[in-house]
């Protein structure tokens, strides 16, 4: 049978880099090998016990299998607003202002569909999560690719984008804590973009994901800390990482009524909310926070020690990062990371993200993430150090 063409917006999608590791995993795995997987930012930490009691109690209740719509489970909106307010020091009205979500990816994909289409820029930080150029492209809009360098610090300086390009730029998508490259920005830099924004007209996309995986007293902000940013800015929330929650699909968006209930608006037509225990177990693992949270970063911080020591250790020039859950790690010149990652896996059973695979911006680097244990994380240094060992020495 004949199926119509692919969409000319279909075809600008490249290759999702984790998409072919799970088959290559379980191929090493019938082969007997000890695979060690450090590529997704997905910990195997246990979730908060008090999601996992609300999730129980709220699934007794047939209330809460019926259609969460929009509006979802009200008292987790109040949670998200108090929480914002307790930690950020900034007040959002929980109906308004805050949009309740599947996981913060679909929000930060579809929110494209508000502002983006053809003949205006996205402007997409390489290497960067990519649902940012994910939304982009499937808006119709022209992704302008900014190479997050050791040289800016990865932090994107928009003054070195044509005049011309940020004149049709309409949203910017930023995200510190930085995923893949750890990089956190000081208030002076996020002070410097937001009145650039506003100078431009262009949305600010604050993608926060990471704002509670900060270590040795980093206490990452919130884009609404800085003045001005309510005018043009939106952030998105996660607690995947902050709880060990990725597979519940829980977060939400923050922003003045009128972006909310752009997003919201495009939420009606493609989703019809989360499951509501969901939206309770997030409400109680938000009300965790003060017991759950500090032990929880212990953990990524006895990880980030280990992963940090032992790269280093095994011939890797590697920086300690003061957030997120990963390492991007430089490799000499001569090494082609994809290389480098594939190597790797097939020689020593350790999945690692190549920084190409993020887009060209990424190359010259690879990204671990801190999802196993300190003593599993050592293993792969170990096994990473003896590739590079025998790829520098092909080369030399
Ligand atoms: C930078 C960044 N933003 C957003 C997300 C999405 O998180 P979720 O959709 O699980 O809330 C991730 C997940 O890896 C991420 O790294």
């Amino acid at each position: 049978m004949i199926l119509p063409r692919l969409t000319a917006r279909f075809d600008t999608l490249p290759d999702y880099p984790l998409a072919t590791i799970p088959q290559k995993k379980r191929e090493l795995a019938a082969r007997g090998v000890d695979v060690i997987d450090l590529g997704a930012g997905d910990a195997d930490l246990a979730p908060p016990p008090k999601a996992i009691e609300a999730i129980a109690r709220a699934a007794q209740q047939p209330a809460m299998h019926r259609y969460g719509f929009g509006l979802g489970f009200v008292p987790y909106r109040e949670t998200i607003a108090a929480w914002m307010h307790k930690r950020f020091g900034v007040a959002f009205d929980p109906f308004t202002e805050i949009v309740p979500l599947i996981g913060s990816k679909e929000g930060i994909a579809h929110l494209a569909f508000a502002y983006v289409e053809a003949g205006r820029v996205a402007i997409v930080p390489e290497p960067g999560y990519n649902a940012y150029q994910g939304g982009a492209l499937l808006a119709g809009g022209e992704v302008c690719r900014y190479a997050l360098r050791p040289r800016t610090n990865f932090l994107v300086e928009l003054d070195e984008i044509p005049h011309d390009t940020l004149r049709r730029t309409s949203v910017l998508y930023l995200n510190y804590p930085n995923n893949p490259t750890a990089a956190i920005a000081p208030k002076e830099y996020l002070t410097r973009v937001v009145s650039r924004c506003r100078e431009l007209g262009i949305l600010l996309v604050y993608d926060n994901a990471y704002s509670e995986l900060a270590f040795d007293g980093y206490v990452p902000p919130s884009i609404f800390e800085i003045d001005g940013a309510r005018d043009v800015a939106i952030e998105f929330h996660s607690l995947s990482k902050t709880y060990n929650m990725t597979g519940w699909r829980c977060g939400w968006a923050v922003a003045r009524p009128e972006i909310a209930a752009a997003l919201t608006r495009i939420k009606m037509f493609t989703d019809t909310g989360n499951f509501m225990a969901v939206q309770a177990a997030g409400m109680a693992a938000l009300e965790s926070y003060e017991t759950f949270v500090p032990t929880n970063v212990a953990a990524f911080r006895a990880r980030r020690d280990s992963a940090v020591a032992a790269f280093r250790k095994a011939g890797f020039a590697c920086e300690s990062p003061r957030a997120t859950m990963y390492l991007w790690i430089p490799l000499p010149g001569e090494v082609p990371s994809a290389l480098f990652a594939d190597r790797l896996l097939e020689e020593e059973g350790v999945v690692v993200m190549p920084g190409s695979a993020f887009g060209a911006g990424g190359e010259g680097f690879f990204r671990i993430s801190f999802v196993t244990s300190p003593e599993r994380i050592a293993e792969a240094a170990r096994r990473a150090g003896r590739v590079l060992a025998s790829m520098t020495a092909e080369v030399a």
